[in-house]
């Protein structure tokens, strides 16, 4: 693919002519970007797409920040020799929210990164009082904070760093889900109601596995809120960086699926997996550590 830019223009809000369809590496700690890659998908649905899930060291909500940017490089520098992609999505917040400057610093390929949504809930929200469910590790950075203090001043912003959701949106998609008791109380510190009677009605899902839980999560909430997901926002920032592509051309080739690890790649899996656009996986083993 050939990508120019308008002279006079940045890199980041270039208008860009594109000769041929781009390939387009969407990247998470395991399978909560597919809920990125859909979205993706659907504005530029004439692309060649790699997911790739670092499924050997999920999830990344455990992981210290030193071991976590030192892990997503070397995964990057091997996806991006093995791919040579033209953009790469960082479909993971926790990775997104630390790893960014880094891989910037490194590599000439484009990363559009997810990052928790706090702008449009502040946005969004009546009550001024929302919530933020996210991995341990996204709750805790530096970044995450920043956010909130320049577009959520004026909220009351509850931090819920849940431990297991990730490994349950997993367990989900694998055909084995966790009990209702289980997932409701993981959600359950987002809904919050203050001394003077409001309460939480935005919930931010910041991290990718969670929109796969999402109609779970609606049918156990304690009352109706308003949960937004970043994704569509993130398919609109690469429409924007790659450009619109030919709607009108021949059908997209299937996703080709990339695992650093591969041991959760069960039959019912990969069924979800198929079913979601992935055909065919290819296992490139890399055990935490090793990088
Ligand atoms: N999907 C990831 C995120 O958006 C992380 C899950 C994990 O590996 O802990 O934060």
């Amino acid at each position: 693919m050939r990508i120019d830019l308008m002279a006079g223009m940045s890199t980041g809000a270039a208008a860009r002519s594109v000769a041929a369809p781009p390939t387009i590496l969407v990247f998470d700690s395991g399978l909560g970007g597919l809920t990125v890659l859909e979205q993706v998908r659907r504005g530029r649905p004439d692309a060649a797409y790699v997911y790739a899930a670092d499924d050997a060291a999920f999830p990344y909500g455990r992981l210290s920040e030193p071991v976590l940017v030192e892990r997503v490089l070397g995964v990057m520098e091997r996806l991006i020799g093995l791919h040579a992609p033209d953009l790469v999505v960082v479909a993971c917040n926790t990775a997104s929210t630390l790893v960014l400057p880094a891989l910037r610093q490194r590599f000439t390929t484009p990363f559009v990164g997810v990052v928790p949504p706090i702008k449009p809930a502040a946005e969004a929200t009546r009550s001024r009082v929302i919530s933020l469910l996210a991995t341990p590790g996204t709750v805790a950075r530096a970044y995450t904070h920043d956010l909130i203090e320049t577009y959520a001043s004026a909220c009351a912003v509850t931090l819920v760093g849940a431990p297991n959701l990730a490994g349950f949106a997993e367990a989900e998609l694998a055909g084995m889900p966790v009990d209702d008791v289980a997932l409701a109380r993981e959600i359950a510190p987002c809904f919050v109601t203050l001394p003077d009677g409001r309460r939480t009605d935005v919930v931010c899902l910041a991290c990718t596995h969670y929109p796969l839980l999402l109609a779970r999560f609606q049918a156990l909430a304690p009352w109706p809120v308003r949960w937004i997901d970043p994704a569509p926002a993130i398919a609109r920032r690469v429409t924007q960086l790659l450009g619109p592509g030919d709607r009108n051309g021949p059908d997209a080739a299937p996703v080709l699926g990339a695992f650093t690890g591969g041991t959760g790649l069960t039959g019912p899996l990969r069924h979800s997996l198929a079913a979601r656009g992935i055909a065919s996986v290819a296992v490139e083993a890399m055990p935490l550590g090793l990088q």
